[in-house]
C-alpha cells in the first residue's frame, strides 16, 4: 500500500492542512482537526431558536432563512437591569409595528414572547444586560417574493450580559462621533435586519478613532447614528431632536428621555438640526437601549462645548432609570 510521505508536519489551529506527496503530486490532506467554537459563542450559553434552547454554539438557523437571504425581517434590542426588562412594553410595541409594516405575522402572543425573554435571561445569568430579539418571514426556497402562506417566521431571542461599570467610565469621558451623508433607504423607521450602511458607517467611526457615526441627509441635517438616536443642546439651552418621522427610527430611550425632559423642566425642540449648529452646540449626546444617554464631546473633530460631557446630558443619563418602566 502507498503511503503519503508528509512534507510537513500537521499544524494545531484553524489551517490544520498538511501537503503530502503522492507519487509525482503534491496533494492537499486536511489533518482532522479539533474544533475550536468563538469564544464569543461560548459566553452565549443559551439561544432560543424557533421554539428550542440551544448551547449558544449550537444556535444556528437554516441557510434558505429569509433573513440570511434577504435581511427579511426585524429586531429589538431591550437594555436588562437588575433582573428586569426595561420599557418592554414599549419595545413590544415597536415590535408589532415594525412586523406588520413588513407584513410577518406576530409568530407568538406577548405573554408568550415574555416567558421566552424571561428564560433566556435565566439560563444565560444575565443580570445586567441585553436582549436581542430578532423575527424574520421563515424559511423558503429562495424567492423574493413572499414564500406561501403559512410559512412560519423564525424567531431567535439571545441575552447577554454588559459591563454597565465599563459604561458608566465612556460615559463620564464622553466619545467622538464622526459624519456621513446617510444612504439609508427610506423606512428606516422599521427597525429591520437590513444595517448595511449602519455597519459601513460605525465601521468608518471605528476607523477614525470614533465610536459613532451620525447620518447626515442631503439638506445637512443629522438624521440618527448608526445605532443610536442623536441630540445636541442649543446655545439657548434647548434639548434638540429630530422628530420622529419616517427619516429616523423612534427609538425607545428617545422615547422615554422626552418625558424625563418634561419631568425635570427642561425645554424640548423637536426639530431637524444641521451639523454647523452640532458643531457650535452647548452639548451633544446619543441615546440607545445598549448606551442609555451617551455624552458626545467631539464631531467630526471639533470640541463640544468645552470638550467634556455636558452637565445635562450627564443629569439625563442619571435621571432615566427613574422613568424607565421596569417588569
Ligand atoms: N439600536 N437608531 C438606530 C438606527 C438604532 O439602531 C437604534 C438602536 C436607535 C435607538 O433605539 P432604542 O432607543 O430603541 O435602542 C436609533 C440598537 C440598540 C442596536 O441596533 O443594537
Amino acid at each position: 500500500m502507498f503511503l503519503p510521505r508528509m512534507l510537513t508536519p500537521a499544524r494545531k489551529g484553524p489551517a490544520a492542512n498538511a501537503i503530502a506527496l503522492a507519487g509525482n503530486q503534491l496533494v492537499c490532506t486536511s489533518a482532522p482537526r479539533t474544533p475550536q467554537p468563538d469564544r464569543s459563542l461560548i459566553l452565549l450559553r443559551s439561544a432560543y431558536v424557533n421554539g428550542r434552547y440551544v448551547p449558544g454554539d449550537r444556535a444556528v438557523v437554516h441557510i434558505e432563512d429569509r433573513g440570511y437571504q434577504f435581511s427579511d425581517g426585524v429586531y429589538e434590542v431591550c437594555e436588562v437591569r437588575d433582573g428586569c426588562i426595561i420599557d418592554e412594553r414599549r419595545h413590544m410595541a415597536r415590535l408589532a409595528r415594525s412586523l406588520d409594516e413588513l407584513r410577518i405575522a406576530m409568530p407568538m402572543s406577548a405573554s408568550a414572547l415574555g416567558i421566552v425573554l424571561r428564560e433566556c435571561l435565566r439560563r444565560n445569568r444575565v443580570r445586567d444586560g441585553i436582549l436581542y430579539l430578532q423575527i424574520t418571514r421563515g424559511v423558503a426556497r429562495r424567492d423574493h417574493a413572499f414564500p406561501a402562506p403559512g410559512t412560519k417566521p423564525s424567531v431567535v431571542v439571545t441575552a447577554r450580559s454588559m459591563d454597565f461599570a465599563a459604561n458608566e467610565r465612556t460615559a463620564a469621558e464622553g466619545i467622538a462621533v464622526i459624519t456621513l451623508p446617510d444612504n439609508r433607504w427610506e423606512r428606516v423607521d422599521i427597525k429591520s435586519v437590513s444595517l448595511l450602511p449602519n455597519v459601513l458607517a460605525k465601521q468608518a467611526a471605528r476607523e477614525q478613532g470614533a465610536k459613532e457615526a451620525w447620518f447626515v441627509d442631503r439638506h445637512g441635517h443629522v438624521t440618527e447614528g448608526s445605532s443610536s438616536n442623536a441630540w445636541i443642546v442649543s446655545k439657548e439651552g434647548k434639548v434638540v431632536t429630530r422628530p420622529a418621522g419616517k427619516g429616523i427610527l423612534r427609538g425607545i430611550t428617545r422615547g422615554v428621555l422626552i418625558d424625563v425632559i418634561a419631568a425635570h423642566g427642561l425645554e424640548l425642540e423637536e426639530r431637524p438640526f444641521t451639523t454647523e449648529e452640532a458643531y457650535g452646540a452647548r452639548e451633544a449626546f446619543l441615546t440607545s437601549a445598549s448606551q442609555l444617554v451617551l455624552p458626545v464631546v467631539r464631531i467630526d473633530d471639533r470640541p463640544i462645548g468645552n470638550g467634556a460631557p455636558g452637565s445635562i446630558a450627564t443629569a439625563l443619563r442619571a435621571k432615566f432609570h427613574q422613568h424607565a418602566e421596569r417588569t
